[in-house]
């Protein structure tokens, strides 16, 4: 790779890292468009902060090459870091300093004046949702607090590209919503942020494109759209007036669209998972077909509706094995559809 291509804030080709036997990065080539999320989903041991690392410039590469806007990881590696940020990079986030203590100090090492990193502070903490916060000690944070101002520390001085490894990972629900505010944010502001996930729903949030890694390698790169492309048009899920046409409705379900019909826990739903759909039979135009078809076979719909395939499917899909949420999720609709049956 001699030449940077324009528009591209990262850049890899056949990107190796080895320790010892394991193959933690395998040959992976990345083309990360500037000013976009980019998703870097994959399980436990994938590969992912170990190519951040990489790309960050922590950690040399074994073998390939990469280019962070141009500039070579390895041979200019300083002009790489002016230009990054690593949310845990600045593990100088001090438990016995205060929020606003902490980015002060820090914005006045990044060299701003004392009023402007009380300013900058002051914004962040606003913007983070921890005003109320602000005097407090860091080791009296909750997870979700401390993950906020992990990110506030790291974009004091905003960043041209941002690497967000596993930003919520242990956070509940409404922590996670905050973080991906966050995150949109700082897109809007000009940065582009790499992000890895082992949430599907995360990199369905949040990214423009996704790359799939498994056991240090891409599986599947593309846009959410093209990604579940690969894998089907999503999936009809109805409720039936009576359980005991069920049985008829999933036969003319499998007739009419040759879809994989599955039962649901609940005796009147089933869910039909439509195949790819050539792009003149969309989802939609499937589905009025099966609607049409069980009307006429005096089956009474009382309600459906359309859902797009989900990232679980994606990699399940792509790796032959699925996620472990889903694992968890599929042996509890297992053991209730046998108490069904
Ligand atoms: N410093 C190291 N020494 C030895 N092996 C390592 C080291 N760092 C990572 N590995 C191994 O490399 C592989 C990839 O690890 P990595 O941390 O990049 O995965 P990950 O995708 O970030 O996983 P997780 O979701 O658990 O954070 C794993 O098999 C891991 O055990
Ligand atoms: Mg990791």
């Amino acid at each position: 790779m001699s030449q940077h291509t324009a528009g591209l804030a990262i850049e890899t080709v056949g990107l190796v890292k080895t320790f010892g036997e394991t193959r933690a990065v395998d040959g992976v080539d990345l083309a990360v468009p500037t000013g976009t999320v980019y998703g870097v989903l994959g399980p436990n041991g994938a590969g992912k902060t170990t190519t951040v690392k990489m790309l960050a410039t922590l950690l040399r590469p074994d073998g390939g090459e990469a280019r962070v806007f141009g500039h070579d990881v390895v041979r200019e590696a300083d002009d790489v870091r002016g230009r990054v940020s690593l949310t845990g990079q600045y593990a100088s986030v001090d438990e016995d300093l205060t929020g606003t203590e902490n980015l002060v100090l820090l914005g006045r090492l990044l060299g701003h004046d004392k009023k402007a990193a009380r300013e900058r502070a002051a914004q962040l903490l606003e913007a983070f949702g921890l005003t109320e916060a602000a005097g407090r000690q860091i080791k009296n944070y909750s997870g979700g607090m401390r993950r906020r101002i992990d990110i506030a520390a790291s974009i004091l001085n905003t960043p041209d590209l941002l690497f967000l490894d596993e930003p919520t990972t242990g956070l509940d629900p409404r922590s996670r919503n905050q973080v991906w505010d966050i995150v949109r944010a700082v897109v809007a502001q000009g940065t582009t942020v790499l992000l890895t996930t082992q949430y599907l729903d995360e990199a369905d949030q949040l990214a423009s494109r996704i790359a799939v890694i498994d056991r240090g390698k891409v599986i599947a790169e593309g846009t959410k759209g093209e990604l579940k492309a690969s894998v089907g048009a999503g999936s009809v899920h109805l409720r039936l007036r009576d359980a005991e046409q069920r049985p008829e409705a999933a036969e003319v379900l499998r007739r009419t669209l040759g879809a994989r019909v599955q039962l649901e826990p609940d005796p009147v739903a089933l869910t039909a998972r439509l195949g790819t759909a050539a792009s003149d039979d969309t989802a939609a135009g499937q589905a009025a077909r099966a609607l049409g078809e069980l009307a006429r076979s005096g089956i009474t719909v009382d309600n459906f509706s359309l859902g797009q395939p989900s990232l679980d499917e994606v990699f399940l899909a792509l790796t032959g094995h699925d996620t472990q949420a889903s694992r968890a999720a599929t042996a509890t609709t297992a053991s209730k559809d046998e108490v069904a049956a």
